[in-house]
């Protein structure tokens, strides 16, 4: 078993869907691995394993961390890694040299940042010195701040317009893959059908070229807030604590451990 590059993942448009999860830890990527195209060590990170309550204080040693960690448990699927908000802004730069470090100490095959049009000098600046940007486009995490929550994009004809010109020049700036995340069935057909790149979809309709949902989201792991586009494929919260429950009880009562689980002399 060859591992999938992201050219693999490029030549997959309009031949089947390319699968993804978001993985943050070996364990998991492990078993995620001969299922799915693709892992993105999400910055959802943030919400999912360390209780923060947006993405934006992610570092860049977080992310080097755990996308180390889903490398070494991911023997087929690519990994992506997000950039963390902040270290990739200011300047082509700026992102350059993160973006490096991050693949560097990782072992990841490519990196995502959220862009506007005001990205597409970094995305041609890293496409065009060996760094692969998966573009984020449309509902941005990263500046919940300044919309002031999560919003679903693209209703307005000026907002799709401006998703699906987006999504052209993010193309013409050497991206080799886009992600629409939050926006209405038709602008994600208008995206999908603009564009000769893959887009990979997150609340974004089946027209997309593939799909991703937050991995803690479909075990039924996390669920502080559960948007609508996430299909939960397991309950996993019940399982856990149901475990924590009767261990709690069985140390209390004595019930465990019985003298199977003990050395004996
Ligand atoms: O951080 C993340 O998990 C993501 C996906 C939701 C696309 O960016
Ligand atoms: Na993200």
């Amino acid at each position: 078993k060859r591992k999938i590059t992201i050219p693999d993942l490029q030549s997959q448009k309009g031949r089947g869907r390319i699968v993804c999860l978001t993985a943050y830890t070996t364990p998991v990527a492990r078993l995620m691995d001969p299922y799915v195209d693709m892992i993105l060590v999400g910055d959802s990170l943030a919400m999912v394993a360390y209780g923060m309550e947006s993405t934006m204080k992610v570092s860049l040693e977080m992310m080097i961390a755990h996308t180390r960690a889903v490398v070494k448990g991911a023997s087929r699927a690519c990994v992506i890694a997000d950039m963390p908000f902040g270290s990739y802004e200011k300047s082509p730069e700026q992102a350059f040299k993160n973006a490096s470090r991050l693949l560097a100490e990782s072992g990841a095959s490519g990196v995502k940042i959220e862009a506007g049009f005001e990205m597409l000098p970094t995305i041609r600046f890293l496409t065009q010195r060996g760094i692969p940007v998966t573009a984020h486009i449309g509902l941005l995490p990263q500046r919940a701040n300044q919309y002031g929550g999560f919003r679903i994009q693209g209703r307005t004809g000026q907002e799709r317009e401006e998703l699906v010109k987006l999504a052209k020049n993010i193309e013409m700036s050497g991206a080799p893959l886009v992600l629409v995340e939050g926006v209405v069935e038709s602008v994600a057909r208008e995206i999908v059908n603009s564009v000769a790149i893959p887009v990979i979809g997150i609340g974004a309709s089946p027209v997309c070229d593939g799909q991703v949902l937050v991995t803690d989201d479909i075990l039924g792991l996390f669920s502080d807030f559960t948007p609508k586009f996430v299909k939960k494929y397991a309950h996993l919260s019940e399982e856990m604590e149901n475990a924590f429950k009767n261990f709690a009880e069985e140390v209390r009562s004595g019930d465990f451990p019985t003298m199977e689980y003990c050395f004996k002399n």
